[in-house]
């Protein structure tokens, strides 16, 4: 093993400007803002208007925003990983779209979906390049425009989801500081109850699917919350144990903002205080692979370095895991 570590060195958020709030869902679906708070803490998402506009254009605006706080620059990027469950298009690599965008002219790029799960096998994969000596400055991008496969005459998800992009720069440390530990998993029984049904290779789109709403997001919330709450605490816990990280070492709870339910069973499961919680599902919603780097972005002036980060991810799959990370820098 090498003592090389892979540490974040810049990271960057975007939101569009469109807010929709739980106010104005109430005149969509049968809802109400109390409940969408009591049950989700959502209190309003944003949402990409421009019809044109895909995935990409949320991770480009998180790329600027980046690049406007490193000395690194797109040129100097040995790779693009875009982790996104919306891609601008089928086959058409968007991270090859993004990163000639964006200036990363001397990057490869490629495209990494496993639903909310994304991003944090990003910053596995990240890692292990690192790590290898192979790639120098990779370039990690979360972003989903899930208002373009969201119904919103359907309570269960539109409640739930916004649009929104993050993106973190990794780059190799010699201080020990960086990623840790990761514990990753999957459960391919899980896929009946979050999936959209068609459109892909085994029920591809016709006039049919589009008839019976099958390109929208489906989920069995109840069942997914399940999932979700005895996984993510499950594994939060487990990567704590597995690398002696009593509850007063670790500094922040960076987790996959799907519902303030399981994350707050998560951190009552780790016996962590709530303020080293990083929380902003109130604003955001959850918008899939954006949600761990826009938390880094939003808190991003309160790390120090040599801070204990656990993050932690849940979605589709059913995938879902924990990574162990210290930060390497002080804003
Ligand atoms: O990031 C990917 C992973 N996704 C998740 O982690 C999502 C996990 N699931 C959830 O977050 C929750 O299951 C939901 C937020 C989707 C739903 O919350 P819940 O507490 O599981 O509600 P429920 O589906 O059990 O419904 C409870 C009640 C029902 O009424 P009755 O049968 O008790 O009279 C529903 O009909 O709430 C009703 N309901 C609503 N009421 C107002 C369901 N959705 C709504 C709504 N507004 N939007």
């Amino acid at each position: 093993m090498s003592d090389v570590k892979a540490s974040i060195t810049a990271v960057g958020g975007y939101v569009p400007d469109y807010v929709l709030t739980n106010k104005a869902l109430e005149s969509m679906v049968e809802t109400n803002d109390q409940w969408i708070t009591a049950r989700t803490g959502i209190k309003e998402r944003r949402i990409l208007k421009q019809p044109e506009q895909g995935s990409s254009f949320l991770g480009i605006k998180a790329c600027e925003d980046l690049f406007s706080k490193t000395s690194t620059k797109p040129e100097d990027i040995d790779l693009v990983i875009f982790a996104t469950a919306t891609p601008d298009m089928p086959v058409a690599s968007s991270a090859a779209y993004l990163a000639t965008e964006i200036g990363a002219v001397n990057a490869f790029s490629f495209d990494l979906q496993s639903a909310c799960s994304s991003f944090l096998y990003g910053m596995s994969l990240a890692s292990s390049y690192i790590e290898s000596g192979k790639y120098q400055n990779i370039l990690l991008v979360g972003a989903d425009k899930m208002s373009s496969i969201i119904d919103y005459t359907d309570r269960s998800t539109c409640i739930i989801f916004g649009d929104g992009g993050g993106a973190v720069l990794f780059s190799p440390n010699n201080e020990g500081l960086g990623l840790q530990d990761e514990i990753l998993k999957t459960d391919g029984t899980g896929r009946q109850f979050l999936k959209i049904e068609a459109g892909g290779s085994q029920l591809p789109a016709s006039e049919k699917t589009v008839k019976n709403k099958q390109h929208f997001v489906f989920q069995d919330g109840k069942t997914v919350f399940k999932f979700a709450v005895s996984n993510m605490a499950g594994v939060s816990d487990e990567i704590m144990r597995k690398n002696n990280l009593a509850a007063s070492d670790v500094d922040w709870l960076v987790a996959h903002q799907a519902n303030k339910r399981i994350v707050d069973a998560t951190y009552k499961r780790m016996n962590l205080d709530s303020e080293k919680v990083l929380m902003n599902i109130q604003r955001y919603g959850n918008t899939t692979s954006a949600t761990l780097p826009l938390l880094l972005s939003d808190y991003e002036k309160q790390f120090k370095k040599g801070d204990n980060i656990i993050f932690a991810a849940f979605g589709g799959g059913f995938s879902w895991g924990s990574i162990y990370l210290k930060w390497a820098y002080n804003s």
